[in-house]
């Protein structure tokens, strides 16, 4: 029987490109709801081609907006529930934590409330087939130390290396310790508390009601249509903008870069092949240092576009209060599980996302509005430039 899908937060970057894998993969008879607020990070032209063809159902709206869900649940009685939803930049959440957890922790009860409504039967079982998925974050599980040397990192350990054999690379490791399932959570920002409260209100729809539900962590993503105030797109648009390139601290955070169609893919097998109440830990094995990520993206650039490079507009600024150092995710059980592996290796998903940016200047000048360069002013309003 064909399977409805229920993406919330579908016109964001990672919900985007997850609804552009399933619309690519399954034939028509598959459907595809997409409720979306349309915040400043929501754009619906990311997903207009496939609204247009009708292959998916646009609602905007909020995912706390009770009559809305409860609507959207009886109107098309969807299968899985993909909740990208949220309020995601850690910056943001610094400077207007509140609805942070307004949205990521409020918006997920409105949608396990609905859910738990709409799936549950008279006798307290549950309908065959549905699934509530949460797209959460490695952020949840706080800072790992880097311990190792910016010139030395080392391998990583022999059992993640197998992993990603087939690779055309070999990953690093800044540190010794990965997050793991069993890794408890300690979050730091008021965005991953409130990702972390989230979470266990997930769980215990699952341990109350025993409604089906999965959480993904995953970790740094990276690819087509994010939103330029993170930073891989926006040192793609500013060094083509001449703009000083902002560096937090001495850039020597460590982030595990996940290519998003990677993710995509990890997802669609949580949700057709995941164990009801598990967490699965989605990383790219693909640890960077944030200064060597600026080298190599303004090296592309300049490949790119037959210029030259312009290392002179890295800007060293201060740091993120509370910046945490180090994220790695040791994503060994999913794979073991559901055979899912990380098959995009950095030097290969940074070359496609760098192209796909330059090659559509027009999308980012579309979604450069005045809210967000209002917020550029505000942010980095201590390197004293425009
Ligand atoms: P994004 O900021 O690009 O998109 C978020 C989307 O949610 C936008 O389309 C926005 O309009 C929508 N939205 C916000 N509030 C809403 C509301 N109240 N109701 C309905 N829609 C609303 O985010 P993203 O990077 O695509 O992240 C998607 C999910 O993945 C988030 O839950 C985030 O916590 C998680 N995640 C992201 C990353 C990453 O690297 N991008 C890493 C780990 C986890
Ligand atoms: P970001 O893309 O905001 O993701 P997250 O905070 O969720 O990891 O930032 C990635 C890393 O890059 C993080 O260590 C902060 C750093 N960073 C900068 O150095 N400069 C910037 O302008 C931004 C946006 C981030």
């Amino acid at each position: 029987m064909a399977t409805t899908y229920l993406v919330t937060g579908g016109a964001g970057f990672i919900g985007s490109n997850f609804v552009k894998y399933i619309a690519g993969r399954h034939d028509a008879a598959t459907r595809i709801v997409v409720l979306d607020a349309l915040t400043y990070a929501g754009n619906a032209a990311n997903i207009e081609a496939e609204i247009k063809s009708g292959r998916v159902e646009f609602v905007h709206g909020s995912i706390n907006d009770t009559t809305l869900v409860d609507s959207i649940f009886a109107e098309y009685d969807p299968d899985y529930v993909v909740n990208f939803a949220a309020e995601t930049h850690v910056d943001r959440s610094i400077t207007g934590p509140k609805i942070f957890s307004e949205t990521n922790v409020m918006g997920t009860v409105t949608l396990l409330d609905a859910a738990a409504r709409h799936w549950r039967l008279p006798d307290g079982a549950w309908w065959d087939g549905k699934k509530f998925l949460q797209i959460s974050t490695d952020e949840v599980y706080g800072s790992l130390a880097r311990d190792y040397d910016e010139a030395q990192p080392i391998d990583i350990p022999e059992t993640l290396r197998e992993l990603v054999s087939r690779r055309n690379d070999t990953p690093v490791s800044f540190g010794k310790k990965f997050f793991t399932e069993q890794t408890p959570l300690s979050p730091r920002s008021p965005y991953s508390a409130a990702k972390a409260s989230a979470d266990m209100l997930v769980m215990a729809w699952y341990h109350t009601y025993g409604m089906p539900v999965n959480i993904t962590r995953c970790s740094n993503n990276y690819g087509p249509m994010q939103f330029p105030e993170k930073l891989i797109p926006l040192l793609i648009n500013n060094i083509q903008e001449g703009r000083p390139l902002p560096v937090y601290g001495r850039g020597l955070n460590v982030r595990d870069w996940l290519y998003v169609d990677d993710h995509c893919a990890a997802i669609e097998a949580v949700l057709e092949k995941g164990t009801a109440g598990e967490v699965y830990n989605i990383g790219g094995l693909n640890e960077k240092a944030n200064i060597d990520i600026v080298r190599e993206v303004i090296a592309l650039v300049a490949e790119y576009t037959g210029t030259e490079p312009r290392y002179d507009l890295i800007d060293y600024v201060t740091d993120r209060p509370g910046h945490d150092m180090r994220y790695a995710i040791d994503p060994g059980k999913t794979a073991a599980e559901l055979g899912w592996i990380p098959m995009t290796a950095f030097s290969e998903g940074i070359r496609r996302t760098v192209k796909w940016y330059l090659d559509n200047r027009q999308w980012m000048h579309n979604v450069i509005s005045g809210e967000y360069r209002e917020y550029y002013r505000k942010q980095y309003k201590q390197t004293d430039r425009p």
